[in-house]
């Protein structure tokens, strides 16, 4: 069984649930993507069924959003600020390391599905710029050393 139709059990109760709420289709999608983790292609069709919707109109809503993911989240995901400060001490020349150290672009996801790139436009930490957030957790006056080092760990032993 392909692991997207693992989640079917899931989407079937996410339906039951919302389905008959006003403007269901959005909470529904918003409710599957925090339960798999992004709304995998099987779930178009159940959508479409359960809402009286054609899976063009469901498509449509998933691609117009850009929170929507169609596939499954990377492992890790490094978001690089952009913003000024960090922009002012280097971040232009990190990005450039970045996706020549991980040949990814800006938004880019590694094919293995290991790590994903996201800009971001401040993470409040400007007085340390530059900074980073990876899974989660904020690393501050990045050097090129130190940012190789990161993305090392994380492709190298899966964990960051
Ligand atoms: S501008 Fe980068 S953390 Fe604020």
């Amino acid at each position: 069984m392909p692991d997207e139709m693992l989640h079917l059990p899931l989407i079937h109760r996410l339906l039951e649930r919302h389905k008959d709420t006003p403007g269901a289709l959005l909470p529904i999608l918003h409710a599957i993507q925090e339960g798999c983790g992004y709304i995998p292609a099987a779930a178009i069709a159940e959508i479409a069924h359960a809402l009286n919707l054609s899976q063009a109109e469901v498509r449509g809503v998933i691609s117009f959003y850009h929170d929507f993911r169609s596939t499954p989240p990377a492992r890790h995901t490094l978001r690089l600020c952009r913003a000024e400060s960090c922009q002012s001490m280097g971040a232009e020349r990190l990005a450039a390391q970045l996706r020549e150290q991980l040949a990814l672009d800006d938004h880019g996801t590694s094919a293995d599905g290991q790590i994903a790139l996201r800009p971001v436009y401040c993470l409040g930490a400007c007085a340390c710029s530059p900074a980073l957030e990876l899974d989660g957790r904020v690393h501050a006056r990045l050097t090129p050393e130190r940012l190789r080092e990161l993305v090392s760990d994380c492709l190298e032993d899966g964990t960051c």
